[in-house]
């Protein structure tokens, strides 16, 4: 691959607030897929040598972050069954137990990757089963096609259904090898994280072990669940008599810091959240899942004056929408009866910048910033603004993507510069 010149409509995050926008902009990406220059087409054009792709027309967004989404439970996304505690009994554990079959686990592994980049995610945090060799082949399979993934086998040595339950030592040795096989691998692209389902199903030696292995892969992460659900809350809390909150336990095992993911963080008190912040842990909001789930509304006010950071996360199957922009409309609609208002360019944020600083990848991608890996979609918005009598602000056209977009938009998916997906437009 030569050096690269993309042209096309591109915006650009730089902030909640903050934006750059260049209607026919252009993008230098060097031999390594990397972002030399971003800027108005009209300047950049005359580098000579450069291949061109010519987008105009198309909108340029940067690669879509989903924080937090299992991949053995795309099968399950839409049915429904209760809150968290009965659905995972009806629907999540069972498709989980049939994630040990290699082949099925092979063929869904590459279904769920392509799945995701054809709706323009490009880095996802990704749980897969309690099982190793299915998460190894889980592992091949986000290799070959090219995306940005941080991934781990979950873990769980209690309160689990018997066809789930591992040995404590056991499930941290595979958990060991796996992350020796995998982290840093692809050039950097995959990571491995360390993933205690929540605090229910593991104890706080398998926890303690966690946290010791977290320190031995530098740059891996520990990935779970916090305060998602009430009866979830009151059954992890009675398991320590309620004498610690939720996010107590994990502090208390050692199991938080800057590298450290929660999944939802819904019910959280003031001491809680200081906790959080202390620690510099991260929260993936999945407004889908909490809807879906009935588990409850994201503290969105609550979680900003605390000064933690968070991104969006698809949580399928708990959530039904794998599209990105079907969570962001989710975030926008859920945060409408609250007194916190989402902008559509604030729900852009959070699914691509604020995901990455969440996640520690924000000198990586995130943005279409110099210096950055060249991670962007291309998408057809014509079909949702074509009706319009006259040309809309960049403003207008994120509001409809956001509100009506999804992977019919999506007409190309780069990461590291190199096209991952191509619908049949492109
Ligand atoms: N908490 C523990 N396991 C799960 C899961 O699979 N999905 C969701 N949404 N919450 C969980
Ligand atoms: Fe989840």
């Amino acid at each position: 691959m030569g050096a690269t010149l993309v042209r096309g409509k591109i915006f650009n995050p730089l902030g909640l607030t903050e934006w750059q926008y260049f209607e026919d902009g252009a993008l230098r990406i060097d031999e390594s897929g990397y972002i030399q220059e971003i800027g108005d087409y009209q300047h950049l054009k005359s580098l000579d040598g450069l291949e061109m792709l010519d987008y105009s027309g198309y909108l340029i967004l940067p690669g879509l972050i989903d924080m937090h989404t299992h991949l053995p439970q795309l099968p399950i996304r839409g049915k429904v069954a209760g809150t968290l505690l009965e659905w995972l009994d009806r629907y999540a554990f069972p498709i989980e137990r049939a994630f040990a079959e290699p082949a099925y686990a092979q063929r869904l592994s590459e279904c769920f990757f392509k799945s995701l980049l054809a709706n323009g995610t490009t880095t996802a945090l990704v749980l897969s089963s309690v099982h190793e060799a299915s998460t190894h082949l889980a592992f091949e399979a986000a290799a070959q096609c090219g995306m940005r993934v941080l991934m781990g086998k979950v873990m769980m040595d209690q309160h689990a259904p018997d066809f789930m339950l591992e040995n404590t030592a056991a499930s941290l040795e595979g958990s060991q090898r796996l992350a020796s096989r995998w982290h840093c691998q692809n050039k950097g692209l995959i990571r491995y994280a360390f993933t205690p389902r929540f605090a229910l199903t593991c104890s706080m030696v398998m926890l303690e072990g966690i946290a010791q292995l977290h320190r031995q892969f530098p740059d891996s992460y520990i990935h779970s669940h916090l305060a998602e659900n009430k009866a979830e809350i009151a059954a992890v809390t009675a398991l320590y008599q309620n004498r610690h909150s939720y996010t107590q336990i994990y502090e208390k095992s050692g199991c938080l810091g800057p590298r450290t993911l929660m999944a939802h963080g819904i019910y959280l008190s003031e001491s809680e959240l200081a906790i959080l912040k202390e620690t510099q842990t991260r929260i993936a909001h999945c407004p889908s899942s909490n809807f879906f789930l009935k588990s409850g509304v994201f503290p969105l006010d609550a979680v900003q004056h605390a000064q933690i950071a968070f991104g969006l996360g698809s949580d399928i199957g708990g959530g039904p929408d794998i599209s990105m922009f079907r969570v962001m409309r989710s975030m926008v609609e859920i945060q409408l009866t609250q007194p916190a208002h989402v902008k559509p360019t604030e729900a852009i944020y959070y699914a691509t910048l604020a995901g990455a600083e969440a996640l520690s990848l924000e000198s990586e991608t995130g943005n279409l910033s110099p210096g950055k890996s060249a991670d962007f979609i291309v998408l057809d918005t014509d079909t949702l603004t074509s009706l319009s009598p006259q040309g809309e602000s960049i403003e207008e056209i994120l509001s409809q993507l956001v509100s009506l977009g999804g992977e019919k938009q999506v007409m190309k998916t780069f990461v590291r510069g190199k096209a991952v997906f191509s619908n049949d437009r492109g």
